[in-house]
């Protein structure tokens, strides 16, 4: 006899898989997955050589190419993410992404913190069921099952991790301390767009920040300050102590929201074995940034940072893990897809309770 559960899955495949609407995708999130927010929303142009990998000119990725987020649309046989705050023809039909480079959970550099661009989603549906009414179902704006059956995925903390490691001057315990309260926006977040009729949840946990060019050529450090590999130990340890908190608010959540898949995907440690072992996925010099200046061994400048006179782009983009000393390259991005699209094409089309996504 089949249970509960199982009937929901095989009605799913019965019908899911035909109906014509595929799920919208959602996302809040940072620069990892900024398809444009930050050129719509500030006006802060990313020119080339962001951009020249794939899509040959600036389109406000921070990045040689394609996002994760970009390669996840691929795979979904989507369309790639327009910002919401794009005025010119956007199309929501497939996703709309309320992320913005710089984002922090808590207030900062930008206006378009985690809250914010929750409160964004919430008026953005609204709206579009509004239209719906008021045009007798007619255009393209989505449903209330569009809202439903929406996958709503999450990529911040990182900001807020560096914006405290460089004000308490890379001490561990004072950034320890805020923690709680990064995860405490991120929680809340969930249940908002939960309450709001949200039921698939895809939570991307921080990467290895102190594995960054960036950070290794900002603070001066000896053979103690990093660990075994090369990377800062301070970053990578709040990085993980966030992780863990994630982890944790995710399975309380997942007790409290029983009929709400929540995935905890961990990129961190995706990313960490490229920098550990970067000859077995064909990359070379881990440390060094492809855009850039200053040369061995960070290539960063923080005058002539990637787009700035003087900068210079290394001669094999593909074999670079990391694009301008911060961001990721297209190549690294494609690697964190391999490891994660199945578990995500599974979360896309059926309704299940999907708990981990470790490596
Ligand atoms: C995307 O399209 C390809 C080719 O038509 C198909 O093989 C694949 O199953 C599709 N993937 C999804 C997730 O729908
Ligand atoms: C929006 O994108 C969808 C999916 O890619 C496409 O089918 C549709 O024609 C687009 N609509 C407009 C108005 O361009
Ligand atoms: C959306 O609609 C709900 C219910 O009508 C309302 O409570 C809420 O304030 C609205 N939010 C926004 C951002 O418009
Ligand atoms: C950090 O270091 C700088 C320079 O050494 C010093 O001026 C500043 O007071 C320090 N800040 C904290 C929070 O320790
Ligand atoms: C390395 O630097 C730290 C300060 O960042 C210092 O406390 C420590 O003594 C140094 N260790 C060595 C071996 O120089
Ligand atoms: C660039 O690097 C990739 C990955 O290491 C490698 O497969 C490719 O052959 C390299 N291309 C050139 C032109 O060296």
């Amino acid at each position: 006899m089949m249970n509960q559960q199982s009937w929901i899955l095989w009605l799913w495949m019965l019908f899911g898989i035909s109906m014509s609407t595929k799920p919208l995708l959602i996302n809040f999130g940072d620069s990892n997955s900024d398809t444009g927010g930050v050129l719509a929303g500030a006006g802060l142009p990313i020119a080339l050589p962001h951009g020249i990998t794939f899509f040959h000119r600036g389109t406000g990725r921070f990045g040689d190419g394609r996002l994760i987020l970009d390669f996840f649309c691929e795979h979904l046989n989507l369309s790639y993410f327009c910002p919401y705050l794009d005025s010119l023809a956007p199309n929501f039909t497939s996703g709309v992404n309320f992320a913005v480079a710089g984002a922090m959970t808590l207030p900062q550099f930008v206006p378009f913190q985690l809250d914010v661009q929750v409160h964004q989603f919430a008026h953005f549906k609204n709206h579009s069921l509004e239209l719906l009414l008021s045009l007798g179902g007619s255009g393209n704006f989505i449903n209330q099952d569009g809202f439903h059956s929406a996958l709503y995925m999450i990529d911040i903390g990182q900001n807020d991790l560096l914006v405290a490691l460089y004000a308490s001057n890379l001490s561990y315990a004072p950034v320890a301390a805020k923690v709680p309260s990064f995860i405490a926006e991120i929680k809340l977040a969930i249940q908002n767009l939960y309450e709001s009729g949200g039921r698939k949840f895809w939570i991307h946990n921080t990467g290895p920040l102190g594995c960054a060019p960036k950070e290794l050529a900002l603070h001066v450090h000896n053979e103690t300050d990093v660990d075994r590999i090369g990377c800062f130990r301070v970053h990578n340890e709040l990085a993980k102590l966030f992780n863990k908190g994630l982890h944790r608010m995710c399975i309380e959540l997942r007790r409290a929201l029983q009929d709400a898949a929540i995935v905890y995907v961990d990129i961190y440690t995706i990313k960490y074995n490229l920098f550990a072992n970067p000859s077995k996925y064909g990359f070379v010099e881990p440390f060094k940034g492809c855009c850039g200046s200053g040369g061995p061994p960070n290539n960063y400048n923080v005058k002539a940072t990637c787009g700035q006179p003087g900068y210079d782009i290394c001669r094999n983009v593909t074999s670079a893990i990391v694009w301008d000393g911060v961001h990721y390259t297209e190549a690294a991005n494609r690697h964190a897809v391999i490891k994660t699209r199945r578990l995500l094409v599974k979360l896309y089309f059926y309704y299940l309770p999907l708990k981990e996504c470790r490596f």
